[in-house]
């Protein structure tokens, strides 16, 4: 049986072969994984979701001029991206004090931050993704200035929409991470929002009530994880209204 060629697995997605040079498949696992793998669940359910999810971010995103590496979704648990060179950091965005920062500075969770705030860490696991200051980043050529420049600007471009489109639906956008990708176009390079944003990448508190629809439910036990991310859904109509809880594969159009 022919097999196409696994480019890269990561915790909770897999990368293959695209059908066209250039081009990858771009698989999402059930898995769920936190403090950097010592906490790993498989939830059934939760790659549809996130397929889908990230789907309708980077399409938003696209809409309103900010590029992406996503092409088209294919099924449940893929889409199509264009392939690229991964810069080695992840990019987060802060609006509320929350998480790791909240813990570093003493802060309670929810604080409004006076601006939003970005916030670098190296992609490394053995590491632990450890907060770098910009100066690492430009003496290890991890990226250059210009890069971070460019990558700044983009980040906060995919948080205006983010946090508009998350109010719409009654949720505020804490914080999130994106990772950026180039893409070469002969010479040039562009900058593109790669990977995916999904619930597992952003905190996400319905506006009312303060719960937690994001992976801090997983990561804190607050509850169904699955229920949580298909409530995004739902309110995002991504999913059909009556979809709660996702417990084999459902098709959706
Ligand atoms: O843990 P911390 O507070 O630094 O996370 C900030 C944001 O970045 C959260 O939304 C979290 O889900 C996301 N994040 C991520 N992948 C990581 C680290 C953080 O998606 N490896």
């Amino acid at each position: 049986m022919a097999r196409r060629k696994k480019i890269y697995e990561g915790k909770a997605k897999i990368l293959y072969e695209g059908p066209e040079p250039g081009t990858l498949v771009q698989y999402f696992k059930d898995d769920a994984t936190a403090f950097n793998a010592e906490k790993h669940a498989v939830i059934e359910g939760k790659g549809v979701l996130n397929n889908r999810l990230s789907e309708f971010f980077m399409t938003g995103l696209a809409q309103v001029g900010i590029p992406t590496h996503f092409l088209r979704r294919l099924n449940m648990r893929e889409q199509l991206v264009r392939q690229v060179e991964i810069i080695p950091l992840e990019i987060i965005v802060r609006n509320f004090a929350a998480g790791s920062m909240a813990k570093r500075l003493g802060m309670e969770e929810g604080a409004a931050l006076p601006q939003p705030i970005i916030e670098f860490s190296l992609k490394d696991d053995k590491l632990g993704d450890p907060l770098v200051p910009e100066e690492y980043i430009i003496a290890f050529q991890w990226a250059s200035q210009q890069d971070l420049d460019d990558i700044v600007r983009l980040a906060l471009r995919v948080n205006d929409f983010m946090s508009g489109a998350m109010y719409g639906v009654g949720i505020k956008l804490v914080d999130f991470k994106i990772e950026v990708g180039r893409i070469w176009d002969g010479d040039f390079q562009r900058l593109v929002v790669a990977d995916e944003i999904s619930p597992d990448s952003c905190r996400l508190w319905d506006l009312q009530s303060g719960e937690k629809l994001d992976k801090d439910v997983f990561r804190r036990d607050l509850g169904n994880l699955t229920d949580a991310y298909a409530e995004v859904a739902r309110r995002l109509g991504v999913m059909p209204t009556n979809a709660t809880h996702i417990t084999k594969p459902t098709l959706i159009n």
